[in-house]
């Protein structure tokens, strides 16, 4: 049977390439994103089977209502894919920049939001030995990324996937992927940054959405993982 696999942020880079590729492998998908509605129609539109449904996960009553209009429309819910994030890209020694305000920003989205998606889904999930893929990032396994409140809200990501998985098995397994540079709208015109990781990973070149989607689609499959971070880096981690 395919399953019905929801999948966050998932208008445009990491979260698109990871929704059409579930869609090609015949499941049933849900696209998500809490401002580019026309995108999100447009992807359902050529997507067969699927639905888009506007939400904002910083929002309680958001992921509450995005899960049940997964099951109103499908009846079950397999998969969640907790892959929306947030950043704001400041030099890791320019500590007035990352303010409080900041901290609360990148946490609500990327923790915050991320945990009230995975207990507005857990009942469903039960009932489906279901399974989560957060989508994480190497920022949150080596001191680096776009700035030190991302890259701690990374790590608070990893450390809730263990303690999650911990919590919810045999019914439900969680897991996470850890990517290094992607190239998505997010990172567009970060040419600096490609230029390093083109130049010290082992495999030389920065990632593509479809690098990523490959393995949190394996993590859905494989029964007998759980409480782990996989890192999608092209081995630049090895590197820092
Ligand atoms: N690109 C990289 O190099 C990289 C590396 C490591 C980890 N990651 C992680 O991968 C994930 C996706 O990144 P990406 O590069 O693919 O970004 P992207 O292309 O900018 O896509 C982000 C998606 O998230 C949606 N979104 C943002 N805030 C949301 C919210 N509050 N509620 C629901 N949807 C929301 C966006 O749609 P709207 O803005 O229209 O709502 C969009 O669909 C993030 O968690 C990021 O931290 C990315």
């Amino acid at each position: 049977m395919a399953r019905v696999v929801l999948v966050t942020g998932s208008t445009s880079g990491i979260g698109e390439a990871t929704a059409l590729r579930f869609a090609a492998l015949g499941d049933t998908v849900v696209f998500n994103s809490a401002h580019s509605v026309r995108e999100g129609e447009r992807l359902a539109e050529v997507t067969p089977g699927s639905h888009y449904v506007q939400a904002d996960i910083t929002k309680e009553d958001d992921c509450a209502r995005l899960v049940l209009e997964v099951v109103a429309r499908y009846g079950r819910l397999d998969v969640l894919i907790n892959n929306a994030g947030a950043t704001k890209k400041i030099a890791h020694s320019d500590l007035a920049a990352a303010t409080v305000d900041v901290w609360r920003q990148i946490f609500e989205v990327n923790v915050f939001g991320t945990w009230s998606m995975c207990v507005a889904a857990m009942e469903e999930l039960r009932k489906t030995n279901g399974v989560i893929v957060n989508v994480s990032s190497v920022a949150g396994v080596r001191p680096t990324g776009s700035s030190i409140p991302y890259a701690s809200s990374k790590a608070a990501l990893n450390h809730l996937t263990a303690l999650l998985a911990k919590a919810v098995g045999p019914e439900v397994r969680v897991n996470a992927v850890a990517p290094g540079l992607i190239d998505t709208p997010w990172t567009a015109d970060w040419e600096l940054e490609r230029k390093f990781v083109s130049a010290v990973a082992p495999l030389h070149r920065s990632g593509t959405p479809e690098d990523v989607a490959d393995v949190i689609v394996a993590l859905a499959a494989t029964p007998y993982v759980t409480g782990q971070v996989v890192v999608v880096d092209g081995g630049l981690s090895t590197a820092l």
